[in-house]
């Protein structure tokens, strides 16, 4: 089989939506309180993801979420793009349909990616990264959502 034809075999993905846009912040509580004095939001969710060494708040935007993001040590993912970056914007999240498939076709691009396997996030859902150096200089995260 052809790199063509095996390309043509898998459909594309289909970007459902802009999940979330995630912001690493030093201290989530203070984070929280900008957004609820500045913007007059609320988080929907808050959790501890231990899987990705943080805790997260979910204050959902329209149909989207804005997620802040603080490390849960200096030694895990986040907690060193902050002694790099300081806060910022951190990563932007996909919605798909299906996350096998999506990582099919990505694989099949030749993507570089920072999961080559599904893994669950916040909120149950299914996610995988793409590294940042794969398009454009950004992480983007692809979440499945369940139910
Ligand atoms: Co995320």
């Amino acid at each position: 089989m052809t790199a063509d034809c095996q390309r043509n075999s898998l459909s594309p993905v289909k970007l459902l939506n802009l999940d979330h846009v995630a912001i690493a912040v030093e201290d989530l509580d203070s984070a929280i309180e900008d957004y609820r004095s500045r913007y007059g939001v609320e988080p929907l969710y808050r959790e501890r993801v231990e899987d990705q060494g943080v805790e997260e708040a979910m204050i959902p935007v329209g149909g989207s979420f804005v997620q802040l993001l603080e490390p849960l040590g200096p030694e895990t993912p986040v907690g060193r793009f902050l002694s790099k970056n300081g806060e910022g914007l951190h990563h932007i999240a996909y919605a798909v349909s299906s996350i096998e498939s999506a990582l099919d076709h990505l694989k099949n691009e030749g993507a570089r990616l920072i999961d080559a396997e599904p893994r669950v996030g916040g909120r149950g859902a299914r996610i995988a990264f793409v590294h940042p150096r794969d398009l454009n200089g950004t992480l983007i995260e692809l979440v499945e959502l369940t139910g």
